[in-house]
């Protein structure tokens, strides 16, 4: 059984507890890093070493909160380094990944080296030092699913060079689970949205060309469905993981059981940011046929049952929030531009 149930003295399940977080650097990673130090870890946050010496989205923390990390700048690729970053921990979050689809038309072999050989690197490193460990999966892995909603136990379909190398993440810690009795579960997370995800990302990309007021919106397809959720509420989602028992290779999914449209998201954008616009479609954003997932909707049964989780946030607030935040960093007209694609 992968728990952690605390030791019945009142404290946080998760005080004390000795923590990796790979990826956060990232968006979802950062704002779990935050997250775990706040319930009383002690936090080892990797970040893709960078010849710059930066550290993603953590460098916009506190002075405090980054104190209280011990970041380390490295690569989820090199064996030896993962192997010696996980010494010494009781648990790992496993969120290091390529994760842009388009790019992983392009250069398809760094994603089977970060996400397959990277995962398959922190399974050793579990392996030796019996740490437990949470995986990060996709919905991404479902493909254009048989039906919706969409239950753990659907079959995985690799529509695109991402949503393999994520599949074979998966089976690699199902593997390792079943072998090698690796205490490793798998979260698979649908579209998670919120403050600091990257502005190649639909929402992020639609609210910021409102907010720079542009009168003509640049996007993909629009009738693809998505299940979106939160950040705040994702978050919750692993830390549920990390302190409720999970069997050894299961797996479970976190998102709302709604999907919403790409078209109808964006009049949701509109009435929320108060601008409206014209939509125009991309030909670059557009995937290869064969490859573009319609639906993706999460039943989310299973998460309910095992963690007891459910989102909080309402796509409208989550939307109110991720514009905030977007006003905040004032993007200019000129950089909404650039992003867009
Ligand atoms: N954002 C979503 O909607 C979503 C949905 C489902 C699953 N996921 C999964 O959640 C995880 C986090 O995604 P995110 O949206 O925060 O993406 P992100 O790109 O913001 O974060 C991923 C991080 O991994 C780091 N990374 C990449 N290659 C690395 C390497 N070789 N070594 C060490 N670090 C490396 C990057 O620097 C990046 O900061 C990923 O595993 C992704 O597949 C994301």
């Amino acid at each position: 059984m992968v728990s952690d149930p605390g030791d019945g003295a009142g404290r946080a399940p998760l005080q004390g507890r000795r923590v990796v977080v790979t990826g956060a650097d990232g968006f979802i990673g950062s704002h779990l890093a935050q997250r775990l130090l706040a319930e009383g870890c002690e936090v080892t946050a990797l970040c893709l070493y960078t010849s710059d010496g930066t550290h993603g989205w953590l460098d916009a923390l506190g002075e405090d909160e980054r104190a209280a990390m011990d970041l380390r700048l490295g690569d989820v690729r090199d064996p030896g380094f993962v192997r010696d970053l996980v010494d010494g921990c009781d648990l790992v979050l496993h969120l290091a990944a390529l994760i842009a689809i388009p790019y992983s038309y392009l250069a398809p072999r760094s994603f089977v080296e970060t996400n397959v050989l990277g995962t398959q690197n922190v399974l050793e490193a579990v392996r030796a030092t019996g740490a437990r460990m949470i995986n990060t999966s996709t919905s991404e892995v479902y493909g254009t699913p048989d039906e919706v909603p969409i239950t753990e136990a659907h079959p995985l379909k690799g529509q695109s060079p991402y949503s393999a190398s994520k599949i074979a993440a998966d089976m690699l810690c199902e593997a390792y689970a079943r072998s090698f009795e690796v205490e490793v579960a798998t979260l698979r997370p649908f579209n998670t949205f919120g403050p600091r995800q990257s502005l190649r990302a639909v929402i992020p990309t639609v609210l910021a060309q409102l907010l720079a007021g542009t009168s003509r919106l640049h996007l993909g397809s629009l009738s693809p469905r998505r299940d979106f959720t939160f950040v705040d509420d994702t978050v919750e989602g692993f830390v549920r993981a990390a302190t409720v028992g999970l069997e050894p290779g299961e797996v479970v999914q976190l998102g709302t059981g709604t999907s919403v449209s790409i078209g109808e998201l964006v009049d949701v954008c509109q009435r929320v940011v108060g601008v409206e616009a014209e939509v125009t479609t991309d030909e670059e954003r557009v995937r290869p046929a064969a490859s573009e997932v319609e639906v993706l909707r999460s039943d989310p049964t299973r998460a309910s049952e095992r963690l007891g989780w459910q989102p909080r946030v309402s796509l409208e607030d989550g939307l109110a929030a991720t514009a905030a935040w977007l006003r905040e960093r004032e993007l200019s007209a000129t950089t909404a531009t650039r992003y867009h694609r």
